[in-house]
């Protein structure tokens, strides 16, 4: 197996003022606090447990919840179907949804979600991710809250995975390929 050394290109502390930013950010567009938090397992638990303990600061009041989907595809044929492997249990109707992923890359995931939480009638769904990498968008999609842009290379850390590693690392980093040993 090949090793990887990380580069970090976003820091704990950038991250953590980002976030906080993005907080206040929900906070303006949320009069009255009562929203629906709604993660996308697995990739967005650290990102949304960060900004969740900093609501209470701005007087919103989070119900949470979380869904787990799955895409199908090869990796010849990039997967454009999606699963849902969990629903959500709250009610969502006539509330503040906001969806919370990792990274929007295809827009594939997000789209999906979207259209289906609009059949549930939330009064408004709002879309936060981490990080955005625009050039790789396949479908019509914009966050509304967004972390960070970052270019087109794969990212490990703060909730995202490498073969299900990396996650706990409280920055975001690129891997670097590292020769093979003689
Ligand atoms: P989308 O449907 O293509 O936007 O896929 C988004 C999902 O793909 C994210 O929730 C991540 O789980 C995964 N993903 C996309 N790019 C990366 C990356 O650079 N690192 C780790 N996971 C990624
Ligand atoms: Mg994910």
């Amino acid at each position: 197996m090949n090793e990887y050394s990380e580069k970090v290109i976003i820091d704990e502390d950038e991250i953590k003022r980002r976030v906080a930013e993005l907080v206040i950010s929900i906070a303006d567009d949320c009069p009255g606090g009562d929203l629906v938090v709604i993660g996308i397992l697995k990739g967005s638990f650290i990102f949304l447990a960060d900004m969740l303990r900093l609501m209470y600061l701005h007087n919103l009041r989070p119900q949470v919840d979380f869904m787990i989907l799955s895409s199908y595809g090869s990796s010849t044929i990039p997967s454009t179907m999606i699963k849902i492997e969990r629903d959500l249990s709250v009610n969502i109707e006539g509330k503040f949804a906001l969806v919370v992923d990792d990274i929007l890359d295809t827009g594939r995931t997000m789209l999906y979600v979207k259209e289906r939480l609009k059949w549930l009638e939330p009064k408004m769904i709002k879309t936060c991710v981490l990080l955005d990498k625009p050039a790789r968008r396949k479908v019509e999609m914009k966050a509304d809250y967004v972390g960070f842009e970052v270019e087109d290379r794969f990212v490990v850390g703060y909730g995202l995975d490498f073969n299900g590693y990396y996650r706990e690392r409280p920055y975001v980093a690129v891997l670097e390929e590292q020769p093979e040993a003689e």
